[in-house]
């Protein structure tokens, strides 16, 4: 229920965010109430119903999945396979920080006017680095650095490694004893891991970004051709909130994640108004855009009903030797 509708919490109260504990669903439209497995508890002057039997108008039921701690939810119940079937490979590279009792510490809801495909094309690739983000990503992340591994029928992943910059920078100062991100590094990391960020997308809209320090999701409600609303989570170690100068270390890594984002909110918007102009042309990808090209992949196999069957050969990797 939207926050403000029938029965708040009093957490919700508080934190205005709409979350917490009831005990209860309460319609606030004629009062039926509903038990938190969907059964119908009472609904008054419903007994001169003719043939009404309580039992029957339960709140309606959707398959559900538990993976890593997101819960997915399947509105037409035909979805092919569950996510620990379809995102089997990347389960152990997801586990390194969902092993870590990642809390959300970082919640913003951004209407955005433009088609939900945009935000992910814009996600995945990092060619835009350059462009867009020339003064906040492309000096940690230079776009030539970035790049894609080998096609899958349900996820894309990618690669951003720190240039040589950041990665001397990094060394001097861990030689030093100090620290090098917002948060402590999340335990156990690869080398690799530990110097790079990793990007990856759950076709068709599951995007994750995997930082040496935190996690970064992008939650998409789609809400028409035009637009969708948009929420980007900060996840960090419940350790980490425990630190008793966090909430100065949250301030600074939200304020760079909204940075970032805004550059790329500007970008979107952009992209969306270029769609409805009458000199619409389409444009050559570069090679650091093989994500948005394999995202198209996707979505022609989709409209195709050839998904998830590869029906030619998958595309290799930009690095087969990493
Ligand atoms: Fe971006």
């Amino acid at each position: 229920m939207p926050p403000g509708f029938g029965h708040t919490p009093a957490e919700s109260r508080q934190g205005g965010r709409g979350s917490g504990h009831t005990r209860l669903f309460l319609c606030p439209y004629h009062s039926w109430t509903f038990e938190l497995d969907g059964r119908l508890k009472a609904c008054p002057e419903m007994h001169q119903a003719s043939g009404f039997q309580r039992s029957e108008w339960g709140l309606r039921e959707f398959r559900s999945f538990v993976w890593h701690g997101f819960v997915f939810v399947n509105f037409d119940g035909a979805a092919p396979a569950t996510p620990a079937e379809q995102w089997h490979d990347l389960d152990s590279h997801l586990a390194k920080w969902s092993n870590q009792d990642l809390v959300v510490v970082d919640t913003r809801e951004w209407n955005c006017p433009f088609n939900w495909k945009v935000i992910v094309e814009n996600f995945m690739e990092s060619y835009h680095h350059a462009g867009a983000h020339s003064r906040t990503l492309q000096p940690l992340m230079p776009a030539r650095g970035t790049w894609t591994e080998e096609e899958r029928a349900h996820f894309i992943r990618c690669h951003l490694p720190y240039g040589d910059k950041e990665r001397s920078m990094i060394a001097e100062i861990e030689s030093l004893g100090g620290a090098r991100d917002v948060f402590p590094l999340i335990p156990e990391l690869s080398e690799r891991d530990r110097l790079e960020w990793g990007l990856t997308l759950g076709t068709p809209n599951w995007l994750i970004a995997y930082l040496p320090d935190c996690l970064i999701w992008y939650r998409i409600q789609p809400e028409g051709p035009h637009r969708h609303t948009l929420l980007t989570t900060l996840l960090v170690p419940r350790s980490t909130t425990e630190l008793p100068d966090f909430s100065e270390r949250l301030g600074r890594g939200a304020a760079a994640s909204v940075g970032f984002h805004l550059e790329d909110m500007e970008m979107c918007i952009g992209v969306q108004r270029s769609y409805y102009a009458s000199g619409y042309q389409r444009g050559r990808l570069s090679h650091l855009e093989m994500p948005i090209w394999l995202f198209h992949r996707y979505l022609a196999a989709r409209a195709r009903n050839t998904w998830p069957t590869v029906d030619r050969p998958a595309a290799s990797s930009q690095r087969p030797d990493a």
